[in-house]
């Protein structure tokens, strides 16, 4: 089969001045993408604002012969977003790609989860990917045509002490995709989310030395080319990798209980009595839309 190529597409790439962002800015431009490598330039807790390293990136890509254009905005901003697509657009003229990677992160346990602590990780991770793809989404709509890539954790998908506001935020992402996915269908608009493990600032003090020194951002880099790629025809699915390893994750729903007959009223002793069968994921399957869940309720409806 034919290699992976970008040629003739642009590419949105958010938080690319460090990190995972910068492995993938450097690969997509690498093969033929011409990426907007945006980055506040902030500190881990997105305080402060630099140019730096998103033009340090764009300058690497440009010496090894690539097409990029810098961009500094905030992603958390109506504005910021906007921003990052005019840059897209005045640059390269559309927007194919958008890969939503910007983050930070302020860590407390929740009772000292103050709400600027809160707020600032909800905007820069949830609202960002909203600023950002938005804007993006009606040129995608117009041209037929888009990749969306949402960045989750294993926190917010598994769970993680003291991240109340990033695990929020993380699987509010994970609900943004599920809606999207179906908005963009009609317009061939593949919207599929990642659970990341690699070593940078964000992670340094959190894992041991010699994990951390074994999980290059780069084993992350192939499965976002692809997923950015026209090759990948799924959407709506949700993905963890690291060091090498790929495997999807899905929300299911068991095949659970059907008590009374739909009109009599039911207590919650025999929500007790049948908790075994209520709980039981043996045979759970995945949902496409809420519209789906509605099947479980037939038998009752019918009667
Ligand atoms: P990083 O800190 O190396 O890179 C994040 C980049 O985003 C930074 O360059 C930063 O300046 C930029 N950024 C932050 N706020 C911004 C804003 N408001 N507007 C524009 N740019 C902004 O972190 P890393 O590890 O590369 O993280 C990338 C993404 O992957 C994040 O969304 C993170 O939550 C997620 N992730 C990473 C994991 C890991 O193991 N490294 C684990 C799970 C998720």
């Amino acid at each position: 089969m034919a290699d992976i190529d970008f040629k003739g597409k642009v590419a949105i790439v958010t938080g690319a001045g460090a990190g995972l962002g910068k492995t993938y800015a450097l690969e997509l431009a690498k093969r033929g993408c011409k990426v907007v490598v945006n980055d506040l330039g902030g500190a881990r807790d997105g305080s402060g604002a630099s140019h730096g390293p998103a033009q340090d990136v764009v300058d690497e890509i440009k010496k090894a012969g690539g097409e990029a254009a810098p961009n500094y905005d905030n992603v958390a901003t109506i504005e910021g977003g906007q921003g990052i697509v005019k840059t897209a657009v005045d640059a390269f003229g559309k927007v194919d790609i958008v890969i939503n990677n910007a983050g930070i992160l302020r860590d407390k346990s929740f009772l000292k989860m103050e709400p600027d602590l809160w707020d600032l990780v909800i905007a820069v991770h949830l609202r960002g990917a909203y600023c950002v793809t938005q804007p993006a989404f009606a040129i995608m709509k117009e041209q037929n045509f888009g990749r969306v890539v949402l960045t989750t954790s294993g926190a917010g998908l598994y769970g993680n002490f003291g991240q109340t506001n990033y695990c929020s935020a993380k699987m509010g992402l994970v609900g943004l995709m599920n809606a999207l996915k179906i908005e963009g269908a009609k317009y061939n608009i593949k919207v599929n989310t990642i659970a990341p493990v690699a070593a940078s600032r964000l992670t340094e003090d959190v894992m041991p030395p010699e994990f951390f020194a074994k999980l290059k951002p780069e084993f992350v880099t192939p499965l976002v080319t692809y997923l950015a790629s026209e090759a990948n025809q799924d959407s709506g699915y949700i993905f963890n990798c690291g060091m090498g390893w790929y495997s999807r994750s899905a929300i299911v729903m068991g095949n659970g209980a059907l008590i009374g007959d739909g009109s009599r009223d039911i207590k919650a002793e025999e929500i007790r009595d049948n908790w075994k069968k209520i709980t039981d994921l043996s045979g759970a399957k995945e949902v496409g839309s809420v519209q789906d869940t509605f099947g479980a309720m037939l038998p009752l409806i019918q009667k």
